[in-house]
């Protein structure tokens, strides 16, 4: 008899459930860090529990890499280290975020089912060692890994301690694309569920360019090899496959969970600029409450506005704009850089806060005590190796202060912007990926760009998907959104009809959701209500630029812009578009519709943005210089103004309320200190409209 070869685990995801009720987990925020005691002996435990009292630690995440150190061979387990754990947190009233361990396969599973791990495009298989070696396609480990999961969750679904529970761990992080045979299967799967035959999938790629027409669905495979040269229609179908897979993976631990427990459910997801490695914005619908993990990265120079982008980004993809939670960040030096800077005293404090500014319940770190062996054992910590007489520890316990002291802002939500930036991981792919005119382009970076502009202006910016209602805001801005479908084209379009201000950069609107170019010159989706198009775009070498009339000189992208009925605003003035349109302007009625045809310099976006502002008549949350970030969270009673200062020099405001982390009254005018925070319970309270 021949072996059968086994049936790839199917990538199917839900329509997402309607958001459930809002998760409280802590009295106040939610403070703390992965834990893994299992790394040390017991009597260092009560060292533990007893500093993170001292620190104000409410919640840890536990468990997150324990699964060898439980299932120590298959189907032998070993509770007993984690039911003592479980117990001394919850003596100690700290709450445990109790993370399924299913991100590292133990090694006795890698060693009897080698066939688990990913493989690489190129054909490559991982060997174990790393994290998230397993594959979504794989039945075995979907097996063995909801079968741990079902067992944890009959042990500790009920107890009193877990506030939350968490799903393996930043899922597709070292997993995000398999190649193997059995993800060809589950790919192809998909495809028919999502085109439904195989003349429809040929038509949407263009199969007949190269004669690469399917007759027949065994033909289809994932994008492998390195010719970097993909079928566009196959690449992105590729990437959506490679996230459902990882969400159905999710999906299907949750419903064990679900099953024996009561407690919310998520997953730390990955947001930052740029295209995420999934689309966590569909992932967020799944999750009772969205969580984040965000590092900043040490050659960012402006690594504070990175932070607040990510941070509007999760307030975006989160239901209703409701608090979300900063699952991980670290107190210093991560290890997975390559030059792993320090924090600057008073960056653990001001970074944290500049998440809960923007709507985190709470600020999380990895993770509690740091490693003395291990992959990650120069990584930062809460307790760091020097032990308590350091720095970090100090500023460890201030923030644990602070965040006491803030209690009441738990729950509160932060004022709606009027502005938003369209985000699409989609678009970024397509962007950076395949025979495109650009291959240098970086989504992350117009994306930041815009946002910067905002952020430095204290105008509150929501970062929203693609598929988001843009309703209530006065300015959006379309940042390069390469692929659209007629839905999210007709939503932008439908910002200057009624009132609203557009801005659509470069590259927006020419592909459809399939990747397919849309005819009669660009940008397609958005040519008409733009009242401008190119007919040619001239993307710029390396080190050459091209001058505009405002002085300022644009690089890497530039495009031959014809007006209809828009005028131009900003002309080339150099090259062979020199006297050519570069940012356009419609006015529709009583909105206006902008085109920006290169990418533009820090100061010229800045100008724009002045303009665009007034135009939105949108209001800056408070009159400062740069460098002095506000926020403003209201709730029930009151509303909150976060002031962080991130220039050197101390910076004055016009603020009036308590400051919650000095307990003092300020205003009308307030100092907030070079590198320091404030947060006002303000005098009146903001509305909400
Ligand atoms: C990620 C992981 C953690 C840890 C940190 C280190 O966020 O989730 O387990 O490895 O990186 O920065």
């Amino acid at each position: 008899m021949t072996e059968q070869p086994p049936e790839a685990v199917p990538a199917r995801v839900p329509a997402p459930p309607p958001a459930p009720p809002v998760v409280r987990l802590a009295e106040g925020l939610a403070y703390g860090g992965d834990y893994n005691p299992e790394q040390w002996p017991r009597e260092v435990w009560d060292e533990d529990v007893r500093l993170m009292r001292e620190a104000g630690v409410n919640l840890v995440t536990l468990g997150v890499f324990a699964w060898g150190t439980v299932e120590t061979a298959n189907g032998v387990r070993d509770w007993s280290w984690l039911d003592d754990a479980v117990d001394l947190l919850h003596r100690n009233g700290i709450g445990i975020d109790l993370a399924t361990p299913t991100a590292a396969p133990p090694s006795w599973l890698l060693t009897a089912h080698p066939e688990i791990a990913p493989v690489l495009a190129d054909g490559f298989r991982e060997p174990a060692g790393g994290r998230n070696a397993w594959c979504p396609a794989s039945p075995v480990y979907r097996r063995f890994a909801l079968r741990h999961t079902e067992a944890l969750a009959e042990r500790y679904g009920r107890h009193p301690a877990v506030r939350l529970w968490h799903v393996g761990n930043e899922l597709g992080g070292g997993n995000a694309r398999c190649y193997c045979d059995l993800s060809a299967a589950a790919f192809r799967d998909w495809l028919q569920a999502r085109h439904g035959s195989l003349q429809a999938v040929n038509e949407a790629w263009g199969t007949d360019q190269w004669g690469h027409r399917f007759g027949d669905w065994s033909e289809i495979l994932p994008p492998r090899g390195r010719h970097g040269a993909p079928n566009p229609g196959l690449f992105l179908d590729y990437e959506r496959y490679s996230s459902d897979a990882l969400l159905s993976h999710y999906l299907a631990e949750k419903a064990v969970l679900e099953r024996h427990s009561a407690v919310p459910v998520t997953t730390n997801l990955m947001v930052g600029a740029g295209a995420q490695i999934v689309d966590y914005a569909s992932w967020a619908k799944h999750t009772a409450i969205a969580a984040n993990d965000h590092y900043t990265l040490v050659d960012d120079l402006l690594r504070e506005q990175d932070l607040a982008f990510a941070a509007d980004r999760m307030r975006g993809i989160s239901a209703g704009r409701r608090p979300w939670l900063l699952m991980e960040s670290s107190t210093g030096g991560p290890s997975w850089q390559r030059r792993n800077r320090a924090k600057d005293p008073g960056e653990i404090a001001r970074h944290s806060l500049g998440h809960v500014a923007r709507g985190s319940d709470g600020a999380m770190f990895f993770q509690w005590r740091a490693s003395t062996a291990g992959a990650e054992q120069f990584h930062s910590a809460m307790l760091p190796h020097s032990g308590t007489r350091s720095r970090v520890w100090r500023e460890v316990v201030e923030l644990g202060r602070y965040l006491k002291a803030l209690a009441e802002v738990q729950d509160s939500t932060v004022e709606p912007a009027r502005a938003a930036i369209v985000v699409d991981d989609l678009s970024g792919w397509a962007l950076q990926h395949g025979l495109k005119p650009h291959r240098e382009l970086r989504y992350g970076r117009e994306l930041r760009t815009w946002h910067r502009a905002l952020w430095r202006r204290q105008i509150l910016c929501d970062v929203v998907p693609v598929d988001a209602d843009l309703d209530g805001y006065d300015l959006v801005i379309a940042p390069t959104l390469l692929v659209v479908d007629d839905a999210a084209a007709e939503r932008l379009r439908a910002v200057p009809e009624r009132g609203g201000t557009l801005v659509a950069t470069y590259l927006s609107g020419v592909c459809d959701r399939d990747g397919k170019v849309v005819t009669g010159g660009f940008p397609g989706a958005f040519r008409e209500v733009l009242g401008a198009w190119t007919d040619e775009f001239y993307p710029l070498q390396e080190g050459e630029r091209t001058a505009l009339d405002n002085g300022a000189a644009v690089e890497d992208w530039t495009e031959r812009v014809h007006l209809e009925d828009a005028e131009a605003v900003l002309r080339y003035a150099s090259g062979s578009l020199s006297g050519g349109p570069a940012v356009t302007r419609r006015a529709v009625s009583g909105g206006a519709a902008w085109y920006v045809s290169a990418p533009l310099d820090d100061t010229t976006v800045d100008d724009l943005a002045e303009r665009l502002a007034a135009e939105a008549g949108l209001t800056r949350t408070v009159e400062a210089e740069p460098g002095l970030e506000a926020v403003r969270r209201i709730g029930a009673d009151h509303s909150y103004l976060f002031l962080l200062n991130h220039t050197d020099t101390d910076l004055k405001v016009a603020a009036d309320g308590r400051d919650l982390l000095t307990d003092t009254r300020v205003g009308p005018e307030t100092a907030v200190p070079a590198g320091g925070v404030r947060v006002l319970r303000e005098s009146v309270r903001h509305p909400l409209e």
